[in-house]
């Protein structure tokens, strides 16, 4: 798909579909809508009045214009009102322009949204994220996977010079495509080693320096805690890290972690009826949304260098699994009594977090499906955030609204630390439920001491059922448009 930023506007532009992003205050219309209703002999109007639109949020209408006009299909899009126009309203409308063009059969679309609070790169970075959110379609795993009508050509009306914005905004899109299609992929699929292969794959594509330990260099490295996570697969661990790095002194040095569970039965605490099991292959939805923010940032290059790592593994079961009431030793050599196998993610991430932690960096942050108790918290949509450092917790909290996805911080409540009291090792690795993603924020700080660090739990929002403007069911590539956010502004 071909991506133009022009000066052309809604009364200049000719193509397949005009899409016209009105606020609720844009009706009556009036200047270069009124004009352009006039040129279309009221064509515009009359859509208005018989679709009764009142530009709320939304809201669609679509016409046809007829064989002569400068336009095929007329579509409008309802932005809601302009008091309050988000970046996020301006990434669903346009979505649903893109999905009406593809419906309609259009191959070029038009699109005439208003500027978000006078910054035309970040409109123009916007609408190129909507529409290429909107038309991705997997369909990897159907036998019948012809190319069905595709969008050729979409062009920015009045943004002439915003080819960068526009260009930062295929880089994210396409890492959030790469996460939401790794999630999506069954977990026969994406096994540790495909999560190492397309590390590989990105670090040739893209010049990132990569080093994949095996299960003997972990174990070197006394990561007691992963690899007793990793023991009962019968395919091997992989533990990720992926490093981009700037031409020149990078301004900060940052990691991203993200938890790597290809499939989570639970372990010996095998997951049982109603739990979700069949689900379980989004449990690298953190590895995902960290892969995804590795394409789009080695793309992009930033003067920050960031680290990308992800402790890979299944948890199974055999006759190697580990136990409960198994004590396992993490590599910074405290000691963990694992009270509950299904908390496996956050024994991963133990050894993950120690190992970024020695980098020297700026800061970090942990990307992880690791509670349910997150998801009840919270909801489907939005994750929970936690950190020791108020200006960190900040910086994610503004980079999440600037990309449009829900973030909400969650307390770091010390008492409840009592709750993961073992009498013979230094912790458990689970707690009473009340609490229980806390006490999993908890239990991760215990394996940070140098690094400013953040823990986001994703459980609910990187899988959805339900389809919305830009999202067909499946995986989300949440936390990638955040994280790409974060390191631009950090
Ligand atoms: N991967 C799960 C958490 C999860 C649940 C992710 C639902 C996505 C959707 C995690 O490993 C897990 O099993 N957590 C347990 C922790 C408990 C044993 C303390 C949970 O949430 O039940
Ligand atoms: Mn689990
Ligand atoms: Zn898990």
């Amino acid at each position: 798909m071909d991506f133009t930023a022009t000066d052309k506007s809604c009364l200049t532009w000719t193509g397949d579909c005009l899409a016209i992003g009105l606020s609720e205050e844009s009706l009556p219309l009036s200047g270069m809508l009124a004009e352009l209703n006039q040129r279309l002999s009221g064509l515009l109007q009359d859509l208005i009045d018989e679709a009764d639109f009142k530009g709320k949020e939304g809201t669609t209408a679509v016409i046809r214009v007829g064989r002569t006009g400068p336009v095929r299909k007329l579509a409008l899009v309802g932005l809601g009102s302009s008091d309050h126009l988000k970046l996020e309203s301006l990434r669903r409308g346009v979505a649903s322009a893109a999905r009406i063009a593809k419906r309609e059969k259009c191959k070029t679309l038009g699109i005439s949204f208003p500027m978000w609070n006078n910054a035309p790169a970040r409109t123009a970075q916007a609408l190129t994220e909507g529409v290429l959110l909107a038309l991705h379609h997997d369909t990897r795993f159907k036998s019948d996977n012809e190319p069905n009508f595709q969008v050729e050509a979409v062009h920015l009306l009045e943004l002439a010079g915003q080819e960068a914005a526009l260009a930062t905004g295929q880089r994210i899109t396409d890492g959030v495509i790469l996460a939401r299609d790794m999630v999506s992929a069954p977990p026969n699929v994406i096994t540790p080693l495909a999560l190492a292969d397309l590390a590989t794959e990105l670090a040739e594509t893209y010049g990132l320096s990569l080093k994949i330990l095996e299960r003997a260099e972990c174990e070197d490295l006394g990561m007691g805690a992963f690899l007793g996570v990793a023991q009962a697969s019968d395919l091997p661990p992989k533990f990720i890290h992926l490093v981009y790095k700037p031409d020149g002194t990078p301004r900060r040095k940052l990691a991203i972690i993200g938890k790597g569970l290809t499939f989570d039965s639970g372990g010996l605490n095998i997951k049982g009826p109603g739990s979700g099991i069949e689900m379980m292959k989004i449990d690298m939805g953190g590895a995902a949304a960290t892969f995804g923010a590795a394409k789009a940032i080695a793309q992009i290059k930033p003067d920050v260098e960031v680290h990308f790592i992800s402790a890979a593994t299944e948890n199974m079961i055999s006759g190697h699994a580990m136990r409960p009431g198994d004590i396992l030793t993490a590599s910074n050599g405290k000691t963990i009594e694992v009270n509950n196998t299904d908390a496996e993610g956050r024994l991963t991430l133990a050894d993950a977090l120690v190992f970024a932690d020695k980098l020297g960096l700026d800061a970090m942050v942990d990307l992880a499906t690791l509670t349910g108790a997150c998801v009840v918290a919270l909801g489907e949509d939005i994750a929970g955030l936690w950190s020791p450092d108020d200006t960190l917790a900040d910086s994610l909290t503004t980079a999440a609204d600037t990309a449009g996805e829900k973030i909400w911080r969650m307390p770091m409540e010390e008492k409840y630390f009592d709750g993961l009291k073992s009498v013979v090792a230094d912790m458990k690795n689970t707690g009473p439920r009340p609490g229980g993603s806390i006490t999993a924020a908890l239990f991760l700080k215990q394996f940070v001491s140098e690094t400013a660090w953040a823990h986001l739990d994703v459980a609910g929002p990187v899988w959805t059922d339900k389809e919305n403007a830009y999202n067909n069911p499946g995986g989300t590539g949440y936390g990638v448009r955040t994280l790409v956010q974060w390191v631009l502004s950090a």
